[in-house]
């Protein structure tokens, strides 16, 4: 092994957060030459297919169409043109190209009817259940196809979610690279499985909407934001779920809007070339985010591909032009061309549907693409759901006979139907914009979805209740309403809506809260449900003595009231987990709270905490507790954890293993192949140990202290069951080798720690039942 390189020396900047002065700081940003400025890395990668067997098909059916193509025929397939789809690339006519068709959303086929409205895949994460994110992938996945849409604009891992009013953290996983990672690489499996390129979404550090792009009405005019991060920090959180969706072949790439240590996203030859298109050893094609592309010469050569939505701004007849006179070399235009065909045929959509997306304003052929989706779309709602406060097994309701509902968030605003469109899209800057407009299923923007329909809250109670032969009662939209005394139990549902392009103003807001107390104040059986699209704070009344239960129920798409009915009223346990923290105050998130605001031509986030966002911050600032800390969630059931086993599979003869992967063996798509390799298995046994006679699921977490690395980090899970009481089920956790692995900057690798890593096994990253050691040498 080598020797300890000079960044892992403790360092503590001066100037940096009082929580960070009893802990080792490595790698600050400003330690780092480059910081502030990306280095450049050219000339951009050109790849040929070696990752698979199935990709060297491909890149051969690629090289083939490209050998016929002339300079204004390639030039034609790397860039945007107005079409059915909201991106559609151009066509070769005499070879048979037909357009590619691009659609958002990563939660549902936006831009068309007939089609489903998913959770979003932040209420995906939090079923911490890696066969739903497969289920998700496949069904959505599915729903494209159908359509006729070559490329789905999904899924998301950045926003990561590092400041928690991000206007799009919903979009994405979780602020866990590790949690994000799974989601990422089974939802790009899924969906690629039912035949659509999946592309990853946004590369990378999009982490706030304020001044995301350049000169943007609503913004102070001047550049986009620089994001500023330290190498270390985007491999360990940012790249890293990147790295799991292009093991799982992801066949393209968005690339985001801000700039990244003060070069465009899209025009970054550190993240493109050097992160991306090397160590990543993507072979598919890099699209820009819509009008992300900022120049022609230096976005080609920095690695772009694809430019959405128009090619001819700075391509088109000036790529053609620059290619003649070697401003671009050939070489890089006919590697534009070749990932974007090799994508085609990695997907084989040779004989693909037709396009079926249609405006809802004019007639049209029906193309119903929702089979029986509904089904999963439920299941994964009900398992998206988290219960974080039951007092006296509150829940589940045992057919009361009088049930209340308040809040605007428990129904359908009734709204002209063309508008229903807007449960989800619309862009309006206005948290409180669902307060007007009812439940809420999905988050704003490009990321929302159409739902065929809504299942809302009061639709699915009251049917239940008219099965349990009782009476409801309701009231919709006063702050201050009459609660009968004869009430069983008083269902609040307030919500906290967030869009793409404005980050949230707050964490909370005082109508809803008022709300809240006024029903606690006269019901004794409150029960708050939080439709939220992010982090929703519960401190103004989470500890008032009649509120007896609350359900973060996040954005759970157009089944919402069945899957909310599913858990409360108990056919299924209540098994999602929080997959970021919930703080007691909006100040406990500190630097990540707020978006970075400056009025500079140039404006700057420095990302100076380095690794610590979300959980690995609290557990750093060692006098601010968490309300709910990452990981945590309630069954309608206990879960004992038992039987801790590691065994060692680093090294055949156990003695000792390699600190970096064997530099003779190639990379391959989704960087060197001996990082996915399981070097211990982890065990534990769950027993469901509960005395309410309830079965329900449990989500088992490993969490690990790499050394010089955050105290803990998510680096497995397992959702066991549901269980019977009495019954038991093992939890299996597999360390690879880049799950213990830290990124040398010097080494630029992957590099594994020599020494005691500290491992736990729990319910929640703050709820640790039992402890062991793997120790590296
Ligand atoms: C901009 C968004 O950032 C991106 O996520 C989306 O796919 C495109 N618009 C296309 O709608």
């Amino acid at each position: 092994m080598k020797s300890v390189p000079l960044y892992l020396a403790s360092i503590v900047a001066a100037g940096a957060p009082a929580f960070a002065q009893n802990y080792t700081w490595t790698n600050h940003p400003s330690e780092l030459p480059y910081y502030g400025q990306s280095p450049p890395v050219y000339p951009s990668p050109q790849t040929n297919g070696t990752s698979s067997s199935r990709w060297a098909a491909a890149y051969a059916k690629a090289r083939e169409i490209l050998a016929q193509l002339e300079l204004e025929e390639k030039v034609n397939i790397t860039g945007g043109y107005t079409g059915a789809c909201v991106g559609n690339t151009g066509a070769v006519p005499r070879l048979g190209i037909e357009p590619l068709c691009f659609a958002d959303a990563p939660d549902g086929i936006r831009g068309s009817d007939f089609v489903s409205a998913f959770p979003s895949q932040s209420h995906l994460a939090a079923t911490w259940d890696k066969d739903l994110f497969l289920a998700y992938g496949k069904a959505i996945g599915r729903e494209y196809y159908d359509k006729g849409i070559n490329v789905a604009l999904g899924p998301v891992a950045g926003p990561l979610g590092r400041i928690a009013k991000g206007g799009r953290n919903w979009e994405g996983l979780s602020s866990d690279p590790y949690l994000a990672g799974w989601g990422m690489y089974q939802v790009t499996t899924g969906m690629q499985s039912s035949g659509v390129i999946a592309t990853a979404k946004h590369f990378l550090f999009n982490e706030q909407e304020l001044r995301r792009r350049p000169n943007q009405t609503y913004d102070p005019i001047g550049e986009a934001i620089s994001a500023n991060v330290d190498d270390r920090t985007a491999h360990e959180l940012y790249a890293f779920p990147f790295y799991d969706a292009l093991k799982a072949g992801a066949a393209c790439v968005m690339c985001s809007y801000q700039r990244a240590n003060n070069s465009y996203a899209c025009q970054n030859s550190k993240l493109l070339n050097g992160i991306l298109k090397t160590e990543m050893h993507f072979e598919g094609f890099v699209v820009s985010d819509w009008e992300g592309q900022h120049t022609g010469i230096a976005s080609a050569n920095a690695g772009l591909d694809v430019v959405m939505p128009l090619g001819s701004t700075y391509w088109g007849a000036n790529l053609t032009q620059a290619v003649n006179n070697s401003s671009v070399a050939v070489d890089r235009l006919d590697d534009m061309v070749t990932r974007t065909l090799a994508a085609y045929y990695y997907l084989e959509q040779e004989d693909y549907p037709d396009v079926g997306v249609f405006s809802d304003t004019e007639e049209h052929p029906i193309v119903n693409v929702q089979r029986d989706h509904k089904k999963i779309i439920r299941e994964i709602g009900a398992a998206g759901h988290v219960l974080v406060k039951n007092v006296n097994n509150t829940l589940p309701l045992k057919a009361p006979q009088f049930v209340a509902i308040y809040g605007y968030d428990a129904d359908i605003k009734a709204e002209p139907w063309e508008n229903v469109a807007r449960y989800g899209g619309g862009y309006e800057v206005n948290h409180l914009w669902n307060t007007f407009n009812g439940t809420l299923i999905v988050g704003g923007g490009s990321g929302g979805n159409i739902p065929p329909y809504v299942i809302s809250p009061f639709k699915a109670i009251q049917d239940q209740v008219i099965e349990d032969g009782g009476i409801v009662r309701w009231n919709f939209w006063s702050e201050q309403p009459h609660v009968s005394a004869t009430a069983q139990v008083c269902l609040v549902f307030i919500n906290a809506y967030a869009s793409e392009s404005f980050d949230r103003p707050s964490l909370v807001d005082e109508f809803s809260d008022n709300l809240v107390k006024n029903v606690a104040k006269n019901c004794s059986n409150t029960v708050v449900v939080i439709h939220s699209a992010g982090v929703r704070l519960v401190d103004p009344w989470i500890d008032h003595e009649n509120v007896t239960a609350v359900i973060f129920a996040g954005t759970p798409g157009q089944e919402s009231g069945h899957s909310l009915v599913d858990v409360l009223y108990g056919a299924t346990s209540p098994s999602g987990k929080l997959h970021y923290t919930v703080a007691r105050q909006e100040s406990d998130y500190g630097n990540l709270l707020d978006h970075t605001i400056s009025d500079e031509w140039f404006p700057q986030s420095d990302f100076d905490e380095g690794l610590y966002i979300d959980y690995r911050a609290f557990d750093a600032k060692l006098n601010v507790t968490p309300r709910f800390e990452f990981g945590f969630g309630l069954s309608y059931t206990t879960f004992s954890y038992a039987n801790l086993h590691i065994e060692d599979l680093s090294s055949a003869d156990n003695t000792s293993v390699s600190a970096f992967p064997d530099a003779s063996i190639p990379l391959v798509q989704g960087g060197h192949p001996q990082l996915w390799d399981t070097l211990y298995n982890v065990t534990a046994v769950i027993s469901n140990n509960g005395t309410t006679g309830a079965s329900g699921a449990e989500v088992a977490q490993l969490y690990l202290g790499i050394p010089n690395a955050p105290l803990r980090q998510l680096r497995g899970f397992d959702k066991v069951g549901p269980l019977a009481p009495g019954e038991s089920a093992t939890a299996v956790f597999e360390l690879r080798r880049r799950d213990l692995s830290i990124w040398n900057v010097v080494e630029q690798q992957w590099e594994l720690q020599k020494g005691s890593y500290k491992l736990w096994v729990g319910a929640s990253s703050r709820d640790l039942r039992l402890e062991g050691e793997i120790v590296v040498s």
